[in-house]
Formats: structure tokens, sequence, C-alpha cells
């Protein structure tokens, strides 16, 4: 069974769907939730799914990148990480690290990519006059939310929609296409 690692820096709402679906369909083992960040809600939403979780503090590591990731890199050799998914992990990792897992490392992205890589999506698909809106899963490679596309989900954009409206509907989205396209990618 793929055992699958979970980085977070945040409330872990992807990170919640994704362990529910393993925990329930058995598809694949969540063997570590793992976030940069103490404060990290989706820290104790883990444990309360019996998932086992880890903290590294970027700020202890004072911008030695390459520092932080040698621990990343250990944590997820210690746990046999099979695939590792990034929901919500707000560090941008380093080519080298990434060479560690060829294909083996997976984002979710909440736009329509090619469109709107890297922050603020929801306010620039609405001041574009965009149509649709969307998540995207991909793989990871060294160009920032730049690999290969393994699943979308689109949903319209309405005349009322604002960031923060567009931005719930979206994360809807993503809970339910990220169990879906990690399942097909596992398999
Ligand atoms: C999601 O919108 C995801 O697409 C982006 O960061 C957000 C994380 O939300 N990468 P959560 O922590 O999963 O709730």
């Amino acid at each position: 069974m793929t055992r699958v690692a979970i980085l977070i820096s945040g409330s872990g709402s992807n990170m919640i769907s994704l362990c529910n679906s393993m925990l329930t369909e058995r598809f694949a083992t969540p063997v570590l939730v793992l976030s940069d960040r103490k404060v990290a809600k989706g820290l104790s939403s883990a444990r309360k799914l019996g998932v086992k979780t880890r903290c590294i503090e970027y700020k202890d590591f004072h911008d030695d990148h390459g520092g932080f990731e040698k621990s990343l890199l250990n944590e997820l050799i210690s746990v046999k990480a099979d695939l590792i998914c990034l929901a919500g992990f707000l560090r941008i990792l380093s080519s080298s690290f990434i060479n560690n897992f060829p294909k083996k490392i997976i984002n979710i992205h909440p736009s329509l990519l090619p469109k709107y890589k890297g922050l603020n999506t929801h306010s620039r698909a609405i001041f574009s006059g965009d149509f649709e809106a969307g998540c995207t899963v991909h793989e990871v490679t060294p160009e920032l939310d730049d690999g290969p596309i393994l699943g979308q989900a689109r949903l319209p954009i309405e005349p009322n929609d604002t960031k923060e409206i567009l931005a719930k509907k979206v994360l809807k989205l993503e809970h339910l296409l990220y169990p879906i396209v990690l399942r097909r990618f596992v398999s």
C-alpha cells in the first residue's frame, strides 16, 4: 500500500479530506502529516484522525532553507513515505529536494492552471473577467505551479462573487478533487 505524507502550513482542510478518503477507502495509508508551523490548525485535526504528526518549525532555521529541507527529508525517510501531497504548504521546495522524490510529489492549486500561478488566484480570476474558476492537482517540479496536470475541477464565477466567496466555493471543490486524483495517481 502506498505510504502518503501530507505537508501543510495552515488549516489543513484538504489534508482532512485526503486522510478521510484514505482511511475509509483504504487505497493508500496516510503515514504522516507534517507542518512547517507549530500553529497550523491542521496538526490537531490530523491527530484526531489518528494520523502521526510532526512539526518542523521553519522559523527555527533562521532562513537556512537547506537545513530545513534536510530535516524534512529525514522525517519523510523515517516514515518511508512513497508519495508526498502538498496541501496548503507555504514553502517553495528546492529542485534538489524535489529530485529526491521524482514524480512523487503532488500539489493542489486554487486556479485552473496554467492560469494564475502563485498567489491571489481568485482576485486575479475575477479581475480578469473570467467566467469560470477552479482548482488543479499537478505534479511538483522545480518551476512553481508548473508540473504536469493530473486533474482539474471547475465552476462558474457568478456576478456577485467576491474573492472570499469564490475562495470558499473553490475550496469545497478542492476537497472533492484531491482525493479522486490521489486515488487515481496511486493506482
Ligand atoms: C488551498 O486553497 C490550496 O489550494 C492552496 O492552499 C489552500 C490550503 O487550504 N494551496 P487548506 O489548508 O487545505 O484548508
